[in-house]
This record gives C-alpha cells, sequence and structure tokens, in this order.
C-alpha cells in the first residue's frame, strides 16, 4: 500500500505538528524527505528524529525559497511531492487587526505558499502530486479568524487553477482541510490559554467524533494523495474533520 519508494518529498514546516507527523509517514512508505523550517534547532532535532534532511528556510522570505530550491535541487536533482504545510493560525478581530497581522499571515500563507510551487515547479517531476495544507476555517464563520480564514480560502482558489494549469504534465494538485489537529499551533494563536480551552471544548462538541484530530490522521490523508492510490485525484479538496463541517446541530 502507497509505496514512495524512489520519490522525493518536500514537507514544508516538517519540525512540529502535521508536517512533523506527515515527514514520518512519508519516509515510512520509503520517500527521501526534505523538512524545512526556520528554527534552525527545531529543524535539525526534527530532521535527526525522523531520519531525514532539514532545511532552514523562512516560507516568507522568497530569497530563502530560492535557496531552499537550489539546496533540493543539488542534493536530490527532483521533487515528486512537495507538501505545501507551514502555515500560521493567528486570531483578532477585524476592528482590531494591524496591517502587521494581516501581512504576517498572508506573507507566508499565501504568498510564500504562492512563489514555493512557481519555484519549485522547474524541478518538480512530471506526475508528481502538489497538496495545499488549508483548513476547514475558511469555510466557517469563525469569528477573529478573518485573515487567517481568507488566507486558506486564497489557498482553496489556487488549488483548482493549478491543478487545471498543471495538468498538462501529469501533475495532480489536491488540498487537504483539516478540522482542528491537536498540535502545538493552538498555543501560537495569540489567545490566552483560557480562550483557547474555551475554543477547544466548543468545537470539540461541534466534532461529530467528538475529538480534535491526531497529526498522524492528516499525515495518512496526504500520503493518500501523494500516492499512486489517489492517481485519477486532482483539483479536490479533501475534508478531514471529524465530521465538523456536516454537523447540523447548533449548540
Ligand atoms: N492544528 C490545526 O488544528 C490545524 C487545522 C487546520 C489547518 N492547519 C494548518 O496546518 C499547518 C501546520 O500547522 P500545525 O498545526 O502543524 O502547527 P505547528 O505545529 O505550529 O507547525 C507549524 C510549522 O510551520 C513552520 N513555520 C511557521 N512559520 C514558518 C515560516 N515562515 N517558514 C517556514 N516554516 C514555517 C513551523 O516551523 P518554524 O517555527 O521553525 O518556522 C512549524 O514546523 C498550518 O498551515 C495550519 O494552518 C492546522
Amino acid at each position: 500500500m502507497s509505496n514512495l519508494t524512489n520519490k522525493v518529498a518536500v514537507v514544508t514546516g516538517g519540525n512540529s505538528g502535521i508536517g512533523y507527523a506527515t515527514a514520518k509517514e512519508l519516509a515510512s512508505k520509503g520517500a527521501q524527505v526534505v523538512i524545512t523550517g526556520r528554527n534552525a534547532a527545531a529543524v535539525s532535532k526534527a530532521a535527526e528524529e525522523l531520519g531525514v534532511t532539514g532545511i532552514v528556510s523562512d516560507q516568507a522570505k522568497l530569497d530563502q525559497i530560492d535557496n531552499l530550491v537550489t539546496e533540493v535541487k543539488d542534493q536530490f536533482g527532483k521533487v515528486d511531492i512537495l507538501f505545501l504545510n507551514a502555515g500560521v493560525a493567528l486570531f483578532s478581530s477585524v476592528a482590531t487587526a494591524t496591517e502587521e497581522h494581516y501581512d504576517t499571515i498572508m506573507n507566508l500563507n499565501v504568498k510564500g505558499v504562492y512563489f514555493t510551487v512557481q519555484k519549485f515547479l522547474p524541478i518538480i517531476n512530471d506526475g508528481g502530486s502538489i497538496i495545499f495544507n488549508t483548513s476547514v476555517n475558511a469555510a466557517l464563520g469563525v469569528p477573529d479568524s478573518s485573515v487567517y480564514a481568507a488566507s486558506k480560502a486564497a489557498l482553496l482558489s489556487l488549488n483548482k487553477v493549478l491543478a487545471s494549469e498543471l495538468a498538462s504534465r501529469k501533475i495532480r494538485v489536491n488540498a487537504i482541510s483539516p478540522g482542528p489537529v491537536e498540535t502545538p499551533l493552538y498555543g501560537k494563536l495569540g489567545l490566552s490559554e483560557e480562550e483557547v480551552s474555551g475554543f477547544g471544548s466548543l468545537l470539540g462538541k461541534k466534532i461529530l467524533l467528538n475529538r480534535f484530530a491526531k497529526s498522524e490522521e492528516i499525515a495518512n490523508a496526504v500520503r493518500f494523495l501523494a500516492s499512486d492510490d489517489a492517481s485519477f485525484i486532482t483539483g479536490t479538496e479533501l475534508t478531514v474533520d471529524g465530521g465538523l463541517t456536516v454537523n447540523a446541530v447548533i449548540y
């Protein structure tokens, strides 16, 4: 099942959470994996633990994306799987959002992702697989998530357009939309511990399966989309949310 031997996979933001679990899963299926992140110590620790290659690269800085592509090309030649996972979730009401809040999210979650795809394209093998990590947030009206939600909605648009543009090269492009996943991300939202736990218990009740996902459950879905098991799937959004977005019960 899902043999990825001889495939080269790049997982952006692979030193933590969903990216870490996905790097582990892809490597376990035989892929040669590269992970990225900004924090050099975290990248090298994770790379060592996972037995993969770690490259420090800030996705919000175009020159660092150029360096990443050059390093991957020098070490591996080509790429088969590109998982655009690195992203930030920051919350603010529209009334108080600053330009810095907007730029931080958009520069990383949209601009950085867009140019990562563009800059990797010359070294992605025909028949390769590109996967965006979006979020169910893109489709929900969660208060205070306007910029984050819009950033993920932008990726869903890119998903469809790029699936069309890259079909001539047999490159499949898909999006994964996780619901809430147990990762360190919740400590980085810019909310107090009390707010995070209130948010968590409210969301927990809305999720049909009554719990957050584990990173490994998102990783399994990414591995499926990355592999030949998904050979006729392109331009789609795979929602992995334990039923959150189909729950008709209003609390
Ligand atoms: N957790 C959830 O409930 C959930 C739900 C839906 C979607 N997602 C999405 O899943 C993705 C991963 O989130 P996570 O929950 O796994 O969070 P996480 O544990 O905080 O991981 C985020 C990863 O992104 C990297 N990163 C952050 N800024 C970066 C930058 N400028 N350049 C390169 N790498 C950067 C981080 O490494 P460094 O800090 O070293 O840079 C880290 O490896 C995000 O796109 C998030 O929006 C998460």
